[in-house]
């Protein structure tokens, strides 16, 4: 029998173009007779039977909105508690589940996917889930890493300093990456790529020497030197990944102060870069995403993700986005390009 109620739920960090993903999931399958029914607070809404029916009319306009209009968490996992998730779930009286979220998310879920119609919807803002090329939330993550690069040139130069731009993405360097190209910086510092201290001092003083009034530096908050390790400021208890990453801006601002003897000042853009209405790119990501989903349903094409590939969305088994994070290969082709650009990388 096809598919006639459908639950919807965001689990993990937010991510822009979460709000995309369910206003065209809702609009496409209301089409098809389907009624959609959103899960509060991600895994939350099940345990706690906490739901909402959406409609078009209800979605209309989300698209454009940062965050998830149905709530999110990046703590409460399904681990150990597999035979409640099963009953909560069955007692929702849902044909399937529409799951967007990141490598926690699909891996709470595996744990309970037998005989759960499960389709998966890749996110998160670092890019770094293997079996698609791009998620969602990356270009707008990005765009927001160079728009403040951009805006920093002019205190920079104003006032002869170095400005130090930190950004997300735990273990990957995509977004400093993408960032960092984008708007044209001096440094991009990638946890991919340990640096060597004694060549970014080098190519620092080389700038000061050169006369440059101001420097940009974009750096990964995982970034790290040669042989040192990343800067974890702290951890959350129940997330799947625990450490969060942060100090590291800060301490290299000293660094090159000392060093370089050129005043350096920080800014850590932290959460501004998921709180963002997402880019055309974004929206037209998730737009396609949404509508693909909608096929899927109407196939009984369950256990599958939507990814895209080759400029193309497709559907892959979920279990091809579980796999460890994806990382920036020290010789990526973006990495040759800011070698070409004479960037510090
Ligand atoms: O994984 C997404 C992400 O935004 C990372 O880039 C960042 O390190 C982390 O989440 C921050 O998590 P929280 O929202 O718990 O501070």
């Amino acid at each position: 029998m096809a598919a006639q109620r459908i639950g919807i739920l965001t689990g993990g960090g937010d991510a822009p173009g979460l709000n995309g993903i369910i206003e065209a999931v809702v609009r496409s399958l209301s089409r098809q007779g389907v009624e959609v029914v959103g899960i509060c607070d991600g895994f939350e809404g099940i345990f706690n039977r906490r739901t909402v029916v959406l409609d078009p009319a209800r979605v209309s306009g989300a698209h454009c909105e940062a965050g998830t209009i149905l709530g999110t968490s990046n703590k409460s996992g399904i681990a150990g508690r597999e035979e409640e998730f099963r009953q909560c779930f069955a007692s929702l009286g849902l044909d399937g589940l529409i799951a967007a979220g990141g490598d926690g998310t699909f891996a709470g879920l595996q744990k309970v996917v037998n005989g759960l119609k499960l389709i998966g919807v890749p996110k998160t803002i670092d890019n770094d889930l293997e079996g698609t090329e791009f998620t969602f939330g990356y270009d707008t993550a990005c765009a927001v890493v160079a728009e403040a690069a951009d805006a920093l040139r002019a205190t920079a130069e104003a006032h002869r300093r170095v400005m130090i731009v930190e950004t997300m993405g735990r273990t990957a360097g995509w977004i400093a990456l993408g960032g960092g190209l984008a708007s044209y910086a001096d440094v991009i510092l990638l946890p991919e790529r340990p640096f060597s201290r004694a060549k970014l001092a080098e190519f620092i003083r080389s700038k000061k020497a050169d006369g440059r009034r101001g420097l940009i530096i974009v750096a990964s908050e995982g970034a790290i030197a040669e042989k040192e390790e990343a800067s974890i400021a702290f951890r959350v208890e129940g997330s799947p990944q625990a450490e969060r990453f942060g100090g590291f801006s800060e301490r290299l601002a000293r660094w090159v102060e000392k060093e370089c003897d050129w005043e350096t000042r920080h800014v850590v853009l932290g959460h501004l870069q998921r709180s963002r209405p997402p880019t055309t790119t974004d929206r037209f990501l998730t737009l396609a995403m949404g509508v693909e989903v909608s096929r899927m349903v109407a196939d009984s094409d369950w256990g599958k993700a939507v990814v895209y590939r080759e400029g193309r969305i497709k559907r892959a088994p979920i279990s091809d986005l579980m796999k460890p994070p994806k990382l920036v290969a020290p010789d990526h082709r973006f990495v040759q390009l800011a070698q070409a650009l004479g960037i510090f990388i």
